[in-house]
This record gives structure tokens, sequence and C-alpha cells, in this order.
């Protein structure tokens, strides 16, 4: 664990060209598809969005998208894909929850991928995303399995090494959620300098809003 921040604007620029980083949030977009079935009726949020790589898998399937991440570099990637692709029902929303930066407008569905292990304080920001979920509103969470800190070469703003579980399902449920689930998104393999590989597990857990 870190105290430190991650310098997200200086990762944006090259954040497309890792393979690996692309085929999970990939695998991450199909486990949301599975598991909470976005519909054309929903009005969506891609929380600590990037440069898009889940919100844009989602964005064709619900009514409208708003990628929401304190960075701007990372956000003006996903602005210039938004502008290059004509496509209407996305935008983004410059917000750093951290800074006491509040989440506004009502959501159907809250998506977020590889993000909670940045937040200091994870329980708060479920809060923060029930209070913006419509009644009924689904929010999937997508992150590491416990990892032992080895998932990440240099851990700089990583500030839980990955979740257990039954733990964050608690948390779902003592933030307002109902109907909680979890399953395995993807699995990622990496090779360690000595040979070794080892297998780093990505769940996805999503529960739905009970406030009426
Ligand atoms: C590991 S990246 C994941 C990006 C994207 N979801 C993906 O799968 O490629 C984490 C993202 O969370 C954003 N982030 C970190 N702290 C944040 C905060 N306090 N508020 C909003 N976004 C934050 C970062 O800027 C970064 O884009």
């Amino acid at each position: 664990m870190t105290t430190d921040n991650k310098d997200f604007n200086a990762a944006a620029a090259t954040w497309d060209e890792k393979p690996e980083r692309v085929k999970l949030a990939g695998e991450v977009a199909e486990a949301i598809i599975r598991q909470v079935a976005p519909n054309r009726t929903m009005k969506a949020a891609d929380f600590g969005c990037g440069t898009g790589l889940v919100s844009l898998k989602l964005q064709p399937l619900v009514a409208f998208i708003t990628g929401i991440d304190s960075s701007s570099g990372m956000l003006d990637i996903l602005k210039a894909k938004i502008a290059e692709g004509k496509l209407p029902n996305i935008d983004t929303r410059l917000l750093d929850v951290e800074k006491g930066e509040t989440l506004t407008g009502e959501y159907d569905l809250i998506t977020s991928s590889m993000t909670l292990h940045h937040m200091r304080e994870p329980e708060a920001l479920l809060r923060q995303l029930n209070a913006v979920l419509a009644p009924g509103g689904i929010l999937a969470i997508a992150d590491l399995d416990p990892d032992d800190g080895l998932f990440h070469e240099d851990n700089t703003g990583v500030h839980h090494r990955g979740f257990d579980r039954s733990a964050l399902r608690a948390m779902f449920a003592e933030a307002g959620f109902s109907d909680i689930r979890d399953s395995t998104a993807t699995e990622i393999i990496k090779s360690a300098p000595d040979g070794t590989k080892k297998v780093f597990s990505v769940f996805l857990v999503s529960g739905r809003n009970v406030r009426s």
C-alpha cells in the first residue's frame, strides 16, 4: 500500500498500448453485460473510466453513458475517441471524489473497473455511488481479488492489495445495496522475472440500490 497518488495524466497517452490492459477491460465489459444486462433505457456512468476502454464497450448498449475520472489526461483521450466516432450518447466529467467533489445526477447503472483499489476509502465511495443511483439502479465494480501487492509493477497509488469478495459484498450491503452478486470477470497470467507464472483474478461484484 502507498500514501501517494499515481500520476494518471502521465500514463494517459500510452494507456491503450498495453494489449493485456485492453483485453482485461474487454473481458470486464463482457462480464458486466452477462451479470447486469445493460439496456437501451439506461442512463449509465463509468466511474474511473480512464480512456474509456470499458465505457466504449457499454456505450452502444445503453441510452447514455458518462465517463467520470479525476484525470484530465485520461478524459482527453476518451474525448478524442468520442469526437472521432461522432458518438452521440457519451460524455465525460472531470471529478475527484477524494478531493471532496461530489457526484451528481441519477443513474440506472454505474460501472467501475480497476479503480476501487486506488480509493483510500472504498466505503465512502460506495455510499456516494449509491446516492446517485436511481431506485433499483445497479452498481457493478470490477477489481482484483487479493494479490499480495504483486499485480502492479509499481504500487504508487495502490491503496488496497485487491479485495476479499465477501468483505466487499458486506461493504455493498452496508452502503444500501441488495441482490448482491459476484463472479470472476477474467484471469490475468503474468510472468515474474524468474520465469514463474502467477495468475491474478478479477471479480465483478454487483448490487441493486434498495432506496425508494
Ligand atoms: C487503473 S485506472 C482504470 C481505468 C479504466 N477503468 C480501465 O479499465 O482502463 C484507474 C482510473 O481511476 C481514476 N481515478 C483515480 N482516483 C480517482 C478519484 N479519486 N476520482 C475519480 N477517478 C479516479 C484514474 O484517473 C484512472 O483513470
